[in-house]
């Protein structure tokens, strides 16, 4: 992800999620966290069909955001995104992958299921929006 996807990965955040990610919060990942891996995927007409925001920090991979624009969703893009990023972080010498998901969020939960995560714990009222608890899924790498 470079500074230049930002409009689209932002189109794509803002359709998604209650509480979007700003550009200055993804420009901060891209240019000054030293800990930051942001990736985008590519359609084959070259636009960004979906991206995710993680951290590499003490052997961990913290995946902390992943979207698929919804025209492109159910088409295998966000399994490329997540595998490829877990690829790179094992290659990058980590052993476990970390996210929190909604319970209500069973597209993803089935994703994280399918490459290898489980429920490792809950966050209670994690989601300020709707209170939510967080499920946390772990996944060794
Ligand atoms: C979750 C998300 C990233 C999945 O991306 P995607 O590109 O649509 O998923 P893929 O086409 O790569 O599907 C991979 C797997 O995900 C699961 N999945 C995807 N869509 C699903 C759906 N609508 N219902 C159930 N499982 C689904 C399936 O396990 C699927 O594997 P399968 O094809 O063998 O059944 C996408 O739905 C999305 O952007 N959702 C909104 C944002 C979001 O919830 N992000 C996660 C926050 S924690």
């Amino acid at each position: 992800m470079l500074p230049r996807d930002l409009p689209e990965v932002l189109a794509i955040e803002q359709a998604t999620f209650p509480i979007p990610w700003t550009h200055e919060s993804f420009l901060h990942e891209i240019e000054r966290n030293p800990f930051a891996c942001n990736r985008v995927v590519r359609s084959s007409q070259g636009a960004v069909a979906g991206y995710t925001s993680a951290w590499m920090v003490d052997a961990e991979v913290r995946i902390n955001n992943i979207a698929v624009g919804e025209e492109y969703r159910g088409l295998g893009y966000g399994e490329a995104l997540l595998r490829s990023l877990l690829d790179l972080g094992k290659t990058l010498g980590c052993t476990a992958a970390t996210l929190e998901v909604r319970p209500s969020n069973s597209a993803a939960i089935s994703l994280y299921t399918k490459l290898g995560f489980r429920e490792s714990g809950r966050r209670k009222g994690y989601y300020t929006d709707t209170r939510e608890d967080a499920l946390v899924m772990k996944a060794f790498l």
